[in-house]
């Protein structure tokens, strides 16, 4: 993983939170919250929170006494997700790493992590702080993205950014978001975290935006590939345009639709 993979600072939360998390985030947050409230927990800890597209989710169903606790590596990515929930004082948002939570022993009924996973450098030893916070029944609920060539934007992105930069070219959405999706290696990661009730699911659902150029700004421009763009000394407005172009040639010129998958996992 390249160390600007886990960067989501500058202007990546407010342009994720307006462009990715309504693009291709928001069906799954819907889903894991679900999921989560069919357990009527009475505290939930959510790691890689980002700008709180579950954390909203859920908060809008869970009984106001519940616990909710929303941490994230990246605390300008939770200043833009209380930004969205000044209204909901009794939500607790804390910088953490999900390798090392600043927790104790058994506190929280529920464990939820949406699309993080794939950034942790160390998955086992994440896992294992999230089985270490859980009470003992309780659940790990997370998602993790298929193979790229199952989520229609993000590889036509990564396919046309290759050709605009031939020598390098930016891997961030091939390597990191998408490169996790073996469901072997993730029980794997769990069972050496000792958690042994595990399911794997896959769960495809349609990304949808006004425009390719609305798409094409959001992963190049809302996404740590900025910063892989402007590593390559490249122009973020040029790519932005012909990753635009690339898109509206594949799935039109008005509002566009395109596949999206990912894996959800339950383990206990
Ligand atoms: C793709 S975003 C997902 C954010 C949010 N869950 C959502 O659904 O929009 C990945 C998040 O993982 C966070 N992250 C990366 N490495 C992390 C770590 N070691 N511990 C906790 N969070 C991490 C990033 O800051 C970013 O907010």
């Amino acid at each position: 993983m390249s160390i600007t993979d886990k960067s989501f600072i500058g202007s990546i939360p407010e342009l994720y939170d307006r462009l990715m998390v309504p693009l291709i985030f928001e069906p799954y947050a819907r889903d894991l919250a679900a999921r989560a409230l069919a357990l009527a927990p009475r505290s939930v800890l959510e790691v890689a929170a980002g700008t709180g597209a579950v954390t909203r989710a859920l908060a809008a169903r869970l009984p106001a006494d519940t616990k909710l606790v929303a941490t994230d590596l990246n605390q300008p990515m939770l200043d833009q997700a209380r930004k969205q929930m000044a209204d909901a004082p009794h939500i607790i948002f804390r910088q953490a790493d999900a390798q090392a939570l600043p927790f104790d022993d058994a506190q929280f009924d529920a464990v939820l992590c949406q699309f993080g996973a794939m950034f942790f450098p160390d998955r086992a030893k994440a896992y294992r702080e999230a089985k270490r916070v859980l009470k003992p029944g309780g659940h790990y609920l997370f998602n993790v993205w298929g193979r790229i060539e199952d989520n229609e934007f993000a590889d036509e992105v990564t396919r046309t950014l290759a050709l605009l930069f031939p020598s390098d070219p930016p891997r961030f959405l091939a390597r990191t978001p998408h490169g996790y999706h073996d469901p072997d290696k993730i029980r794997a990661d769990l069972r050496a975290a000792a958690f042994e009730d595990i399911s794997i699911m896959p769960l495809e659902a349609v990304s949808t935006a006004p425009s390719p150029g609305e798409a094409a700004m959001a992963y190049c421009q809302g996404t740590p590939l900025r910063s892989e763009i402007e590593a390559r000394g490249g122009s973020l407005e040029e790519a932005t345009r012909t990753a635009a172009e690339a898109l509206a040639r594949r799935f039109g010129r008005g509002a566009i639709s395109g596949r999206i998958q990912a894996l959800v996992v339950a383990a206990g």
